[in-house]
């Protein structure tokens, strides 16, 4: 038994905001931005648009694209660091505006990684028969915990939401999934919000990061990471067809698609428009990438991420 990518979708906010517009905030240039990290704009929420009515405009064209009705739907894994707001939790809020009261509902913290995350656990319950049919979603306001004065932060990462329905197939889906986490460099990149480390009270709530240390620490997690599946499924590099990488930033993903030999013509780039949506970039460059046509039934996708605490994965799927 496998489990199947039955339909994808993806959401992300009307507002744009370009490297233009945020060069008359804080000092920094379109030219810096772009080549540093491949950006050129990012979409913003509305201040009344909450994370999970992003993850539900994009469940429901993941939904549609499956051919499923909502109701269909056994689980519900919320991938997200930006929910709505602690208790009701943000896997319940979708399932409430999916009106599917009763399915399982739960939210996963796994920063960038989350949705890989979300989609090794929805892998697990579907290869062992407890579900059919499973919604994955990875939705993020990172607009709401971003410092807009600090330019070493602001210029990286926007607001997005993607999902993929899984179902139980007999013909291959996921392949594999690997998952990892260091949490010794918690101090690398961090948000202090929270209820009882007291030394971190007064830090106000903002994505906090030592870039440098990222870059080189995600560099080479995700190459071996990458090796690693694909020595374990006995893959050779030229089987894949897509790589579909975390967008944070163009020269980590390229990185990535070097060590593996790959040319940047299969990697599915779209961190340009949306920057870094954290837990949502993955499903949102799956999306793109189906929808434009350029994956296929039959294609083999290496899916990976990496993400602050550390954490990171993979997954080798055939679409
Ligand atoms: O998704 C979660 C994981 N996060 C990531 O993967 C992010 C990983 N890190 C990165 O992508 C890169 O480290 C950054 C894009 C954040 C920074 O790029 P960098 O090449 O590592 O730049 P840097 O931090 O070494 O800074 C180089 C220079 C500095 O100036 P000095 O000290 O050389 O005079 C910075 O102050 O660039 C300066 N700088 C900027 N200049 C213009 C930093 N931010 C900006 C900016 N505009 N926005």
């Amino acid at each position: 038994m496998y489990a199947k990518i039955a339909g994808t979708g993806s959401y992300l906010p009307s507002r744009v905001v370009t490297n233009d517009d945020l060069a008359k905030q804080v000092e920094t240039d379109h030219q810096w931005i772009v080549e540093r990290t491949g950006i050129h704009q990012r979409h913003i929420a509305d201040p009344n648009e909450t994370t999970s009515d992003m993850a539900a405009k994009a469940a429901k064209r993941a939904i549609e694209a499956a051919g499923i009705s909502p109701s269909d739907i056994e689980l519900i894994i919320f991938a997200s660091t930006t929910p709505d707001q602690v208790l009701p939790t943000a896997s319940c809020l979708l399932q409430k505006k999916l009106d599917i009261m009763g399915t399982p509902a739960f939210d996963l913290a796994a920063a960038c990684a989350g949705f890989i995350y979300g989609l090794s656990i929805a892998d697990q319950f579907i290869r062992c028969g407890t579900y059919r049919t499973v919604l994955v979603v990875g939705a993020e306001c990172m607009s709401s915990i971003i410092n807009w004065q600090d330019r070493g932060t602001c210029v990286l990462f926007g607001d997005g939401a993607g999902a993929v329905v899984l179902q139980a197939s007999d013909a291959p889906g996921i392949l594999s999934t690997q998952i990892k986490a260091d949490g010794r460099h918690g101090d690398k990149m961090y948000i202090p919000t929270g209820f009882t480390n007291r030394s971190k009270a007064d830090e106000p709530t903002y994505v906090h990061m030592q870039g440098q240390e990222v870059f080189r620490f995600a560099v080479q997690a995700l190459g071996d990471i990458a090796e690693e599946t694909l020595l374990s499924n006995h893959i050779f590099k030229d089987d894949i067809d897509w790589l579909v990488p975390h967008q944070a930033n163009a020269r980590i993903i390229s990185a990535t698609a070097k060590r593996l030999g790959l040319s940047m013509d299969k990697v599915i780039l779209t961190l340009a428009n949306h920057a870094n949506t954290s837990a949502a970039s993955v499903p949102l460059a799956l999306d793109q990438g189906i929808r434009d046509g350029r994956i296929q039934r039959g294609h083999l996708l290496l899916l990976e991420a990496f993400g602050g605490s550390f954490v990171w994965g993979s997954a080798l799927i055939r679409y």
